[in-house]
């Protein structure tokens, strides 16, 4: 996998950048003590749709000690309460895609969004072409800690590629050995999250979202999983959820594709001592002497 790109390849970043930081500042209008968590991902994934771009994976509005793949299911009734929000967005053109999230707090934790924010920032204003991902992260912890916050160990940023939301490298949020140096034309996503618990999250039981295991799987002999297993394709690897899938006994499809392992979920993340979390996130372009931010 190349993760270097052209200049053709760069203009469809900028442009899902664009469309996502649009996409992104108009649903956080939307979430407010009261609303429907199904309305707010629906609305974010349509005005993707209406701008040109597509969903490069389901609108996440995880909340509190969630910290993230949460996206509601077609008959879900939650609406938000004085919730600390994690809005993450995708947006891909032709495959190339831009990644962001912000934290909107209904919660009154100011401090502990802008400690992500304020990681997130000491990561942009230093990265550059030939930096090495551990010193980002080594900063991000820094400025996390610097707040009194912890950030989460086991979530990271990561590289992107066609088609591909998490592509190497990974972007530590602490400290790590090793790591590996930034090149120029990359497009990676930074994400630190900070939370006053732990500092590590967990699988849940609960999951909506999913992803196709391999872009080319044999195709069920039961029709249904069949029938579905054909739309699915559409969305190559990428994640998709449940809910975009209307149609007779999708649980029991959904399940029965899962153990044929053709398709994957990702369970919703929590912080393992139940505290809040927050998060923020950009997609850059690594340059020579510094990074273009592509969702800001
Ligand atoms: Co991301």
């Amino acid at each position: 996998m190349n993760n270097h790109h052209t200049h053709e390849e760069l203009k469809k970043h900028r442009q899902a950048g664009r469309i996502l930081a649009e996409v992104r500042e108009k649903t956080a209008k939307k979430i407010v003590v009261g609303a429907s968590t199904l309305e707010t991902a629906t609305f974010a994934e349509d005005l993707i749709r209406s701008l040109g771009g597509q969903p490069a994976f389901p609108c996440n509005l995880s909340r509190n000690e969630d910290a993230a793949h949460y996206t509601p299911g077609a008959d879900d009734t939650l609406v938000f309460g004085e919730d600390m929000v994690k809005l993450d967005i995708g947006v891909h053109i032709d495959g190339y895609i831009a990644d962001s999230a912000m934290t909107v707090d209904l919660s009154d934790h100011p401090e502990l969004v802008e400690a992500s924010t304020a990681g997130l920032a000491a990561a942009i204003n230093m990265i550059h072409a030939g930096i090495n991902t551990a010193e980002i992260g080594a900063a991000i912890e820094r400025e996390i800690s610097e707040f009194g916050y912890k950030p989460i160990a086991n979530l990271t940023g990561h590289g992107l590629g066609r088609y591909l939301t998490h592509a190497p490298p990974s972007i530590p949020n602490i400290p790590i050995r090793g790591g590996t140096v930034l090149v120029e034309g990359q497009v990676v996503a930074i994400e630190p999250f900070a939370t006053d618990g732990a500092g590590r999250i967990r699988d849940t039981q609960r999951s909506e979202i999913y992803h196709l295991v391999t872009e080319n799987p044999p195709l069920p002999r039961i029709p249904r999983a069949r029938a579905l297993l054909k739309e699915i394709i559409e969305y190559r690897t990428l994640p998709f959820a449940k809910r975009w899938f209307s149609r007779e006994k999708i649980d029991f499809t959904f399940r029965n594709l899962e153990k044929s392992g053709l398709i994957e979920s990702y369970p919703v993340l929590t912080e393992v001592t139940g505290a809040l979390v927050s998060q923020a996130e950009h997609t850059v372009i690594v340059t020579a002497d510094g990074c273009e931010v592509t969702t800001g």
